[in-house]
Formats: C-alpha cells, sequence, structure tokens
C-alpha cells in the first residue's frame, strides 16, 4: 500500500457511489426510531473525575450516542508506535453503564506533535511552499506514504480494539474532509500521476489544458508543477489546469477517505456503519467521489453572523444550509443526518449573537422533517481553554448547566420519544406532494468551473441553484438535489440549474427523460462547455439546442443598478444578471421576451414538447426570481399539480406520516392545515423558530 506517492485513482465519470443502498443502510437506522440524537464528547479535555458525570448527564438529557476521539490521536498514540486506549475504554465503559451507544472516530484530522518533529514531509505545503506547523488541525499531507503510514496504523489498532463492540455503532472518518489544495513535493508528484492517469500522453494534457496559449505548452510530465493561483496571479490563470487541480484534491479526498474506510471494513463487524461529516455546503471535498463509505453524513453552522430574513435573521441562521444539504446528501449513500448541529453562538461568525430561543429545536426538526436520521452535535461541553473558548456548549463553562441549545436538545428529544409512538410502517408520500416532486441537478465539477469564470460579479455560483430549490419548496414541492447519475424518472420536474459542462450522454439521457413525460427546466449557462471546460467548437450551448428548440445566439448582464425588463404574458419583470438571447426554431413557444436593450423582442424563455413532456428553457435569471417562481407554478399547475404559497423561509416537508413545518422567516406564519389534522407538536401558527409537526 506504501508507496513513495499514492496513485490516485481516476474518477473521470461520476458515479452516484456510496455503494450501498438505501434499502441496506437502513439497516443501521430502524425506521420507527425516525432519528437519533449524539453528542461529541472530549474526556481528553476535562479530569477524569468528571467523566462520569458528564456521561450521566449526556444521557439523562436524552442523548442516544456519543461521538467520540476525533482529535485525539496525541492520546491514543502518545510516542510513535506506543498506542494507549485504557482512557477510551473507560469511557467507553461509562457509556454501556449508562446505555449510550458510541460513534467512534478516526483521528487523522489532527496529527500529534511528534509526527511533524520528526517527520515534516507529513505535512501540506500553502502556495508560497512554506510547510505547515504544528498546532492546529487539518494539515496532514493526506497524499504523502509516510503519513498514510502513520494513519493506516492507528485506524488498524482502532479497528481491532472496537471494531467488535457491540456498543460501539459506527464510525466517523477524519473530521469535515475538505480537499484541501497541498503543494507540498508528495503532492506534487502525485498530481502528476493523477495526470498521467487521466491524460496518457503529456500532448492529451496539452489540449485539455489549452497551452498553446501564452507558451504553457509542456513537452513532459515531469514539467508540469500545480498550477498555482499565488504565484501566477489572476492573468495567468488557466481555468482547465485549475479544474483538474480541483478535481484532484477532491479525488485525492475521497480516495484517502476510501483507503481509512478499507481499512476498517477489513476488522470491524457489519452491524458498524461508516460515514464522515462533510461540510453542509463543501467547495471543495466531493461527496459523489467517496467509494466505500455506506453513507454520507453533513455538519450544519446556520448561524455565523449573516442577516438572512427579516429582522430575526441573524439570530435564526440561514435557512438555506440544512435546506440544501439535507436534501443533498442523501442521495448519495441512501440516508443522511447531522453529525454537528450548532449548539448555540459560535466563536468564527462575523459576529455571533444569542439565538432566538428555540433555534437550535427548530433546526433540528428541519433536519429530521428533511429525512435525517441522525442529529449529533458539536460539543457537549462549552471549552474553557484553548481557539474555541468563546464556542457554546450543549452545557455551559460550568460544567453542569445546560445551554438554551442544550435544552432545546432535551425537548426534541422528549418531543421525538413521542412522535416514535405514533409511528406507522409502510405510509406512502401522500399523492398531492408526489405529483409535484423536483429534483435539482448539483455537482462541484459546474461550481468550480462558473465560480472560477463567472462573468459578472453578481452572479452567486451556490445560490443560484439553491434560488429553485427556495422557489419549489415556496410552492409546496418535496424537493431534492441529485447528482447527475441518478435515476429522473421519479421526478415529475428536474430542474437543470446553470450546469455548464456536459457531454452528449448526458444531454440525451435528459432527452429521454422529456420524452417519457418529464417537466425539464434547464436554465442559462447550461452546456456551454465540455468536459475540460472548453467552449464547443459551435454555437453556444450547442449540445442543447435541439432540446430546447433554440439557438442561445448572445449573452448579456447588465451593471448592480441597470434595469433590464423582461416580459411573460401582461406581467414585467426586472433583470440584470444573466441574459441569454434566444432565437427559437419552429414550433417552440416563447414564453417571455426582453422589453428593453437594444435587442427588445428576443425571446427570454422558450418551450418545447418532446414526446409526453416538456422542457422549458429560462435564458434570464432575474434578481428577485420572481419570473422563475411564475414559471414553476405554471409548470405544476399544467403538469396536473396543485401548489402552495408559503412565505420565504417557511418550509414544509413531509417524512415518515407526519407533516412538518419550521418557520425562519421573522414573522408569524399560520400553516393551512385541514380542520381535521392532528396536531403532535406546536401549534397552527408558527412564530419565528416555531416548528409545527401534524397529521391529515
Ligand atoms: C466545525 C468542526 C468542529 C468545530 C466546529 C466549531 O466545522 O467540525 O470540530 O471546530 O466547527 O464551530
Amino acid at each position: 500500500m506504501v508507496k513513495k506517492t499514492i496513485a490516485l485513482v481516476i474518477l473521470t465519470i461520476f458515479v452516484s457511489t456510496l455503494n450501498v443502498k438505501s434499502q441496506e443502510v437502513n439497516r443501521f437506522f430502524p425506521e420507527k426510531d425516525l432519528i437519533t440524537t449524539g453528542i461529541y464528547y472530549y474526556p481528553e479535555h476535562w479530569k477524569e473525575s468528571q467523566w462520569e458525570r458528564d456521561i450521566k448527564k449526556i444521557a439523562d438529557m436524552g442523548y442516544e450516542f456519543v461521538h467520540l476521539a476525533e482529535f485525539a490521536w496525541f492520546k491514543m498514540e502518545p510516542e510513535e508506535g506506543k498506542f494507549d486506549f485504557a482512557w477510551l475504554d473507560k469511557v467507553l465503559a461509562l457509556c454501556v453503564k449508562y446505555k449510550l451507544k458510541v460513534v467512534m472516530c478516526t483521528p487523522s484530522a489532527t496529527t500529534p506533535a511528534w509526527m511533524r518533529v520528526n517527520y515534516s514531509e507529513t505535512f501540506i505545503m500553502d502556495g508560497h511552499y512554506i510547510r505547515a506547523e504544528h498546532g492546529t488541525r487539518g494539515l496532514g499531507s493526506i497524499v504523502n506514504s509516510k503519513y498514510r503510514l502513520f494513519v493506516e496504523k492507528i485506524v488498524t489498532e482502532m479497528a481491532r480494539r472496537y471494531g467488535q463492540n457491540k456498543n460501539v455503532i459506527g464510525w466517523q472518518l477524519d473530521n469535515e474532509p475538505d480537499a484541501k489544495p497541498d503543494y507540498s513535493p508528495s503532492s506534487q508528484d502525485a498530481f502528476r500521476q493523477w495526470l498521467k492517469n487521466k491524460y496518457k500522453t503529456v500532448e492529451a494534457l496539452n489540449e485539455a489544458w489549452g497551452t498553446a496559449f501564452w507558451s504553457q505548452w509542456y513537452n513532459d510530465f515531469n514539467q508540469i508543477t500545480i498550477h498555482n493561483t499565488n504565484l501566477v496571479g489572476w492573468w495567468g490563470n488557466n481555468p482547465h489546469a485549475l479544474l483538474d487541480f480541483k478535481r484532484y484534491c477532491a479525488d485525492a479526498q475521497a480516495e484517502f477517505l476510501d483507503f481509512q474506510a478499507g481499512i476498517l471494513r477489513s476488522h470491524i463487524s457489519k452491524d458498524q456503519y461508516i460515514t464522515t461529516n462533510y461540510t453542509a455546503v463543501s467547495p471543495g471535498a466531493d461527496p459523489q467521489r467517496t467509494q466505500k463509505l455506506d453513507f454520507a453524513a453533513y455538519t450544519a453552522y446556520p448561524n455565523g453572523g449573516s442577516d438572512n430574513i427579516g429582522e430575526l435573521g441573524f439570530r435564526l441562521g440561514d435557512s438555506r444550509v440544512i435546506l440544501f444539504a439535507s436534501a443533498y446528501f442523501k442521495h448519495l449513500g441512501g440516508v443522511s443526518g447531522v453529525m454537528e448541529i450548532q449548539p448555540g453562538p459560535v466563536n468564527w461568525g462575523s459576529y455571533n449573537p444569542l439565538l432566538l430561543p428555540g433555534t437550535v429545536r427548530m433546526w433540528l426538526y428541519h433536519t429530521f422533517a428533511a429525512g435525517g436520521k441522525l442529529a449529533c452535535s458539536y460539543r457537549f461541553r462549552q471549552i474553557i481553554y484553548s481557539s474555541e473558548q468563546y464556542h457554546a456548549g450543549i452545557i455551559q463553562t460550568d460544567g453542569i448547566t445546560p445551554s438554551p441549545g442544550g435544552e432545546d436538545y432535551t425537548q426534541f428529544m422528549k418531543e421525538i420519544k413521542e412522535l416514535r409512538k405514533q409511528y406507522k410502517q409502510g405510509v406512502k408520500m401522500p399523492e398531492k406532494l408526489a405529483a409535484r416532486s423536483t429534483a435539482i441537478l448539483w455537482n462541484l465539477e459546474n461550481y468550480w468551473t462558473i465560480d472560477r469564470q463567472k462573468q459578472t460579479a453578481q452572479w452567486e455560483t451556490w445560490n443560484y441553484p439553491v434560488k429553485f430549490m427556495e422557489t419549489a419548496k415556496s410552492l409546496g414541492a418535496p424537493v431534492d438535489v441529485i447528482p447527475e447519475t441518478s435515476d429522473l424518472s421519479k421526478y415529475k420536474v428536474v430542474i437543470i440549474p446553470a450546469y455548464e459542462m456536459v457531454d452528449s450522454a448526458l444531454v440525451k439521457k435528459w432527452n429521454n427523460y422529456v420524452t417519457n413525460g418529464g417537466q425539464l427546466i434547464i436554465t442559462c449557462r447550461t452546456a456551454t462547455k465540455n468536459r475540460m471546460g472548453h467552449f464547443w467548437e459551435g454555437k453556444l450551448a450547442a449540445p442543447i439546442s435541439g432540446l430546447i428548440g433554440a439557438q442561445v445566439t448572445a449573452t448579456d448582464m447588465l451593471s448592480a443598478y441597470g434595469k433590464g425588463d423582461v416580459q411573460m404574458g401582461s406581467t414585467h419583470y426586472a433583470w440584470n444578471n444573466w441574459a441569454d438571447l434566444l432565437k427559437p426554431y419552429q414550433n417552440t413557444e416563447v414564453l417571455a421576451s426582453y422589453e428593453n436593450q437594444f435587442y427588445k423582442g428576443a425571446a427570454a424563455v422558450v418551450k418545447k414538447k418532446i414526446g409526453k413532456g416538456s422542457v422549458t428553457y429560462i435564458g434570464v435569471a432575474t434578481d428577485d426570481f420572481k419570473l422563475e417562481k411564475d414559471l414553476l407554478r405554471n409548470i405544476y399547475t399544467q403538469a396536473g399539480a396543485t401548489t402552495e404559497d408559503y412565505p420565504p423561509g417557511v418550509y414544509v416537508y413531509w417524512r415518515d406520516g407526519f407533516y412538518l413545518a419550521v418557520n425562519y422567516s421573522s414573522t408569524d406564519y399560520t400553516m393551512p392545515i385541514p380542520e381535521t389534522s392532528t396536531v403532535f407538536v406546536g401549534e397552527k401558527t408558527l412564530k419565528p423558530a416555531e416548528v409545527l409537526v401534524w397529521n391529515e
């Protein structure tokens, strides 16, 4: 396994990977339990004499599992090759005593001091070729063979010790994998190897990277170093080289996780799951690339000092975080859940306000509503020293008093235990919801290419698909965020927002979906490039012009103060962000046209019927999304579905026989539920941060 550099498997095609089908994964989470909650506990931070008190408190507060050891490498291997698990055994015994299950973590995110001192090559280098120092986390060079060897040893020791422990229900790998750029010699080697595997010949690489431009040409793979934006400057950016570097980083990260999962698998019981805790919106690590995990969990910190919705928004947090992550992660392995939910104010926001009472509970309900099978929180006790001193815990600095977030958790668990009694097996999603089921296509590669070349500062690369999601949710649709490899036929409506890089097989798949009756929405910035990130040697968005029934003739954008006008029916809408000018083919319906600028009269939105379905191409990106919302509503209606009209920040879900609603807005909202409904939790009128659970 250990070579000088680790050869990375290239994943040129996205595979909807996590290998294990949802039925198999579900065995880890009995449906009747609905959701299970846990808490991060760091015994290594506290006196041993307090461990029992703390563990008992965890149990008394209603938690069902404890998350251990992800930063405790220094304690498990205090000296190279000398392992000490006696302390962890004691903690595990206490968990058994208080009937708490355990999620065990591999500690690869925090390396012990001896490693940096004796093996400096195990650490990453930044873009100025400065080697990271010991003292924080996430600095191991995941492609360095020596570092791998150390990881292999500690993970093997842990797996041997706890892999058959009946109280250990699962494993978390590493911490918030982030596919960090690493410019160390090990990484340079690994990158060159990755390129050789991908391109085979340097000619192919030269073509893919367009190196004829500005004499970037390479005669040999050995001439290549990682294209380093810190040193080549903005003008020197080669977007194709940078895209490949992102891909390499993401592949290296995925391969590193699979490497750890592989070690665990050969020792652990099949009743223990393997997961990791990706950040909710990860700009680097790509969960779609992992092969050997059972499922992907995520971490959610909605409140980091941003305004959000209305005057209370700064206390309630960003409503998009759990909205997006919960809809995305569950499609990777069949189930998902939140491994870290912010317990209160954090220490890293631009400012860190108190949360509105009930906010943590609302986030928990949001996770649950969106299908989450587990909800865990970072961290039990607020630490009294070090860099996260100001970060809230579930228990305050005295070690015994629950914080408001802790009280929210306890209340949530009590309520979940009551809801479990109401659970009925095999209840199907109500038809009115299924009739508007919607999917949004998402992959990180498009995020990387567009974000690198936004073309207008107004373009918000992640927010654009999310705005579609918020809009579909406001119309009452169940919305999934899916990889392009997913089965589209389950969805009545599929939205493809700004999906820049495509190939003919993908476009064919979209075509088939429509022919068979799907309602497809494609937006501007889709299919403008091939998978190398090159434009077509042809018309703009050439591969989809047949599908959308129009040619994209040009693209315009205005300043932030510009007033673009687009008209649909008798309604005018404002735009200034992005405008594709469309020339419709015969039999293509024009739904909206530009009403000012020198190209007045050009089509902005077109619709084409193909087979049993239809394609709507939205060439314009409006600022308030009113046009997009009206279009979406019409599409649902024409497909025979009813729609709702929930205000921003009020999200409604259905799962396991329960309707659930959360309110991130700053105003009360009265949920229009039938008189005959049974309300299990909350009241029909939801105040900000309140939740409602009912059954119709
Ligand atoms: C998370 C991280 C935790 C903790 C937390 C603080 O991103 O996984 O270990 O640092 O942030 O908010």
